[in-house]
């Protein structure tokens, strides 16, 4: 890759950085889409203005205790009303696509009934700002910020959830269908059951086995009932939907702690999988649905997606845990000398190369798009208009390392969005917790690139150039 005037740091392995695995500068394919990520609660902010009501987020960020640093999305990146500027800083970093999500909240406040013209607006407003700046669009329709009326009808322990989003995304699409072609449903249903509906960590804080189970094949419902509606009115689009994927690994060779990852790794993982594309539960389950599973269910579910999105951060290592809520399954040790993001979340870039080819060898080879990928890491303020991020830079380089090696054992990967386009509000951990390649600034809201967007956008503008 040619080396771009001023940006060889950002290209450097950054010194004084544990070189992650594996090695190398990133080669992706002609067409390879290069993007990044947000969601509506955690940037948009405005949560009063257009007749936007609250959502289960609201409710819950404003529950004293629930946010580690007490801080709520009422502003966030006020993006809501800096959405021009915010495009324009994307198409300044040579972004090609870019995926937000669409707050239910803005487009029908009561979560069903009479759409909220105001609401839709502003994603009208978005995408034309996008497709001016020569960026492609890409809506996912649920990203956990659920209506809080909808919640007092049950949330997603109720079925008739499948019809209202099903409604939802009608109202969205026929408002954006004619612009937006790329559609994603749910936001990693998985991690919306475990945390917010089991572990009780997230919105909306609800505990339990019986209603995480509940949860997710609600969710599964909605999504496959969502794709049904749109594919019924239009013909034009590209559907799909968004896991959180990760190798589950036991963190002994304990048969009790095998099987503990075993069963981990379908609450995760095959959870989502294995009824979308196969039409069934993962084998550990047959029995807990038995009781939820309606006839005509699985059929509802399975259904040809266009695309996949993957969300990946990296694996866990699973213990028996007879005090864990999730099948008995709970966080173990990790492998010494295993590198850790500030969350204390593990790196293991090759990672990726193995949620891929799993989806090539068991999933049938959907497209994919790696639709976030990314990490958390103590940045320092800001300094000439930059922020040094070479942690970061590094994880997200050893990434698209993966990427490309994924794409030559054959699978079908067609493009990457870094989460996050923004510093935003990262949902329990509050604003403190930093994901960004740009860096935000929450007490005057000012953007300032990190190293990070500076090497992506290098790596862009060295693709697109045919390196
Ligand atoms: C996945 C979620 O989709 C996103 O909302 C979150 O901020 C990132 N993981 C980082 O935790």
């Amino acid at each position: 890759l040619p080396v771009l005037p001023g940006l060889a740091a950002a290209q450097d392995a950054p010194t004084g950085v544990t070189p992650l695995e594996p090695a190398g500068t990133p080669r992706l394919p002609r067409g390879f889409v290069w993007g990044a990520s947000t969601s509506s609660y955690q940037i948009e902010g405005a949560v009063t203005e257009g007749g936007r009501k609250p959502s289960i987020w609201d409710t819950f960020s404003h529950t004293p205790g629930r946010i580690a640093d007490g801080t709520n999305g009422d502003v966030a990146c006020d993006h809501y009303n800096r959405y021009a500027e915010d495009v324009d800083l994307m198409a300044r970093l040579g972004l090609q696509a870019y995926r937000f999500s669409i707050a239910w909240p803005r487009v029908m406040p009561d979560g069903t009934g009479p759409v909220n013209p105001a609401g839709l607006d502003f994603y009208d407003r978005l995408v034309d700002k996008l497709l001016a700046r020569g960026i492609l669009p890409m809506a996912c329709l649920y990203h956990w910020d659920l209506p809080q009326a909808l919640q007092d009808r049950g949330g997603w322990h109720n079925r008739d959830m499948a019809g209202w989003f099903a409604d939802y995304a009608v109202a969205a699409v026929n408002k954006l269908g004619d612009r937006v072609k790329p559609w994603a449903m749910l936001n990693e249903p998985s991690v919306h059951a475990i945390f917010g509906h089991g572990f009780g960590n997230h919105a909306p804080g609800l505990t339990g086995w019986p209603s995480y189970v509940m949860a997710q094949h609600n969710q599964n419902l909605a999504q496959g009932a969502g794709i049904r509606a749109i594919r019924a009115i239009r013909s034009d689009l590209k559907l799909g939907t968004v896991f959180s994927l990760q190798p589950i690994y036991p963190s002994s060779q304990d048969p009790a702690d095998i099987a503990a990852a075993q069963r981990f790794d379908a609450c995760w993982n095959t959870i989502n999988l294995d009824p979308l594309f196969h039409g069934r539960y993962p084998a550990p389950f047959d029995g807990v649905f038995a009781q939820l599973v309606k006839g005509g269910d699985m059929e509802q579910i399975r259904v040809p997606v266009d695309f996949l999105g993957v969300n990946y951060y990296g694996p866990s290592w699973i213990k028996h845990d007879p005090a864990a809520f999730l099948a008995q399954a709970g966080y173990g040790a990790v492998p010494e000398g295993t590198p850790r993001t500030l969350l204390g979340w593990p790196i293991l870039a090759q990672g990726l190369v193995e949620v891929l080819a799993r989806l090539r060898d068991s999933y049938g080879n959907p497209p994919v798009f790696v639709t976030e990928n990314g990490a958390c890491y103590e940045d320092p303020a800001p300094a000439a208009g930059l922020v040094h991020d070479p942690e970061r830079t590094e994880y997200i380089r050893a990434h698209l390392v993966a990427a490309s090696q994924a794409i030559a054992q054959g699978c079908a990967l067609n493009g990457y969005f870094a989460w996050s386009l923004l510093d935003n509000f990262e949902w329990a951990e509050g604003e403190r917790r930093r994901f960004g390649v740009v860096n935000v600034d929450f007490a005057t809201q000012k953007r300032t690139p990190k190293s990070s967007a500076l090497y992506l956008s290098q790596l862009i503008k060295a693709h697109a150039a045919g390196a």
